[in-house]
């Protein structure tokens, strides 16, 4: 079949996307597939109308990516596309909803708050940020409600940091989640779709000697992964059922990576759920599945008849 790979666009995570996309194209061109890259612009209609391709793949992260909006523009056109739809991209895009969802399906997420950006307006910084405190203590994570590769999240330890921190975050849009920092092993964990349903793959631990942040994620070295993950039995099924689990109750489709901390008394406390995880060198997808003994052109392969299915 003919493929369409959707990367680049223009939210913050351009480049990543960029890097991710080549990786899929190359995979899929050695499991012999006829791949095109398109860099998403305002050609993207006539482009995919001229192309009409077989299937749509959005590698595309960030915003119009894993919001949903191109998403719906693919199944406008009437095109097949690899990966979860608009409705279940945009819940899952937005970390509170996405939240939320998980946590009424039965997972333990961080107790956290939304805040707006316009309640610092009406009732100021100081006011809003105390009250943030006495319910949630510290320390906190402050993370735009919509984002990724940590772009715009600061962990804060000291009260005094949290307004650098909401600022931060409200750079990326006008949403802040707020949420208990919790403790424990950080493990990002895949999924993919088989005939049977979705499967995890092994669980990914991520080690690093600062916080896991957009340098730590893109620069070979700055982190140190296993995969599989060190983590007991119980753990591992553990772990493996919640991502399971959150791709189930949020409605996604052939892949995801659900990000969680496996917190002191062995609870994996879902963070959030990525619907374009990064297919990068250095990304978690690809460790996972590489992990779990698989090769990354057939298993992306598959990936492209299950849309063609
Ligand atoms: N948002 C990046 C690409 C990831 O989750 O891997
Ligand atoms: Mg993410």
């Amino acid at each position: 079949p003919r493929v369409v790979v959707l990367a680049g666009g223009i939210s913050h995570e351009r480049d990543v996307s960029l890097r991710s996309g080549r990786r899929v194209a190359e995979a899929l061109r050695s499991a012999g597939m006829e791949v095109t890259v398109h860099d998403v612009d305002a050609d993207l209609i006539p482009a995919l109308t001229d192309t009409h391709p077989d299937v749509v793949w959005p590698v595309l992260h960030g915003a119009t990516g894993e919001d949903g909006s191109v998403r719906d523009v693919v199944e406008l056109l009437g095109l097949r596309y690899v990966g979860t739809g608009p409705r279940g991209s945009r819940v899952a895009w937005s970390k509170p909803i996405a939240k939320t969802v998980v946590s009424r399906a039965g997972l333990s997420t961080p107790d956290f708050v939304t805040l707006p950006q316009s309640l610092f307006r009406e009732l100021g910084a100081g006011r809003v940020l105390e009250a943030v405190v006495a319910r949630l203590g510290l320390p906190l994570v402050v993370k735009p409600s919509r984002g990724g590769s940590a772009l715009g999240v600061t962990l804060v330890r000291d009260a005094a940091a949290l307004p650098r921190a909401m600022v931060d975050a409200f750079a990326y849009g006008d949403t802040a989640l707020v949420e208990r920092a919790v403790t424990g092993r950080e493990l990002a964990v895949s999924v993919i779709e088989e005939t049977d349903g979705p499967r995890a793959l092994p669980a990914v631990e991520i080690v690093t000697d600062g916080p896991y942040d957009y340098d730590a994620r893109y620069n070979p070295g700055r982190t140190e992964y296993f995969a599989p993950a060190r983590l007991t039995e119980p753990e591992t099924a553990a772990v493996m059922s919640a991502a399971v689990e959150a791709h189930r109750a949020l409605g996604l489709r052939h892949l995801s990576r659900t990000d969680l901390i496996l917190d002191e008394a062995g609870v994996p406390q879902f963070l959030e759920v990525n619907v374009a995880p990064g297919m990068t060198e250095t990304s978690l997808f690809p460790q996972a599945a590489v992990a779990g003994g698989l090769d990354l052109p057939s298993l992306y392969r598959g990936l492209v008849t299950r849309a063609l299915a």
